[in-house]
């Protein structure tokens, strides 16, 4: 990764260096594509694979993966839910390049790769699966997911994969300050997992 890239950047400067990596994870395997100037470099992240191994699978119908680098949470909910429409968004154009790889390696047909703005505004999602990106900072991190949790339909709920060295804790108390509830679901190797679901 250049100096002045992060995996939250926009557009990384980084060479491009495609790679990929055979996941097994909850009894699916899938094929993941990486790059520099992508989350983990298309490795599976700890705590990604904490969520995908514990989170209970939705039940609705339209789900979100939220800053979806590349693309394994968004692969693993449509392994999971076939019959699901799963939309996979990131502000990184790269990984939704690196994405849109993984469903084409895997011949996955249900995930929508989309940059923020691409959503429909008027899309509510069932559940929201996500590995937040708390390295943009509290007040950014807040903002994100005020915006996208507000998106849930009235009974949908997010999970939230946030280790405790990075603030899950904090985090929960500020989710509930803003009229939801946080059931800490599970906490393995200090990853914990928000369960979030509007208060009605
Ligand atoms: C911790 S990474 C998780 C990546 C992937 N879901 C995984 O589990 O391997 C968080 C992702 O959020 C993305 N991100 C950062 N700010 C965002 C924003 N405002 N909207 C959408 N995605 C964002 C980053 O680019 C990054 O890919």
């Amino acid at each position: 990764m250049s100096t002045s890239d992060h995996y939250f950047s926009e557009q990384p400067t980084s060479t491009s260096a495609p790679t990929t990596h055979e996941v097994k994870v909850r009894n699916i395997r899938f094929t993941l594509a990486g790059d520099r100037g992508v989350f983990n470099h298309g490795e599976l992240d700890w705590g990604t694979r904490v969520l995908i191994e514990n989170a209970d699978v939705p039940s609705g119908g339209v789900l979100l993966d939220l800053g979806c680098g590349g693309g394994a949470i968004a692969a693993a909910l449509a392994r999971l839910r076939p019959d699901a429409e799963i939309w996979a968004v990131d502000v990184n154009e790269r990984a939704r390049e690196v994405t849109q790889r993984t469903m084409t390696l895997n011949t996955i047909g249900n995930v929508r790769v989309a940059s923020p703005d691409e959503v429909p505004i008027d899309l509510r999602f069932d559940a929201i699966w996500s590995n937040p990106p708390i390295r943009i900072g509290k007040s950014e991190l807040h903002i994100l997911l005020e915006s996208w949790l507000a998106r849930l339909t009235p009974l949908g709920c997010a999970d939230l994969v946030v280790h405790k060295n990075l603030g899950s804790d904090s985090l929960a108390k500020w989710l509930a300050t803003r009229g939801y509830a946080v059931q800490r679901h599970t906490s393995k190797q200090g990853y914990r997992i928000l369960h979030v679901k509007r208060i009605v």
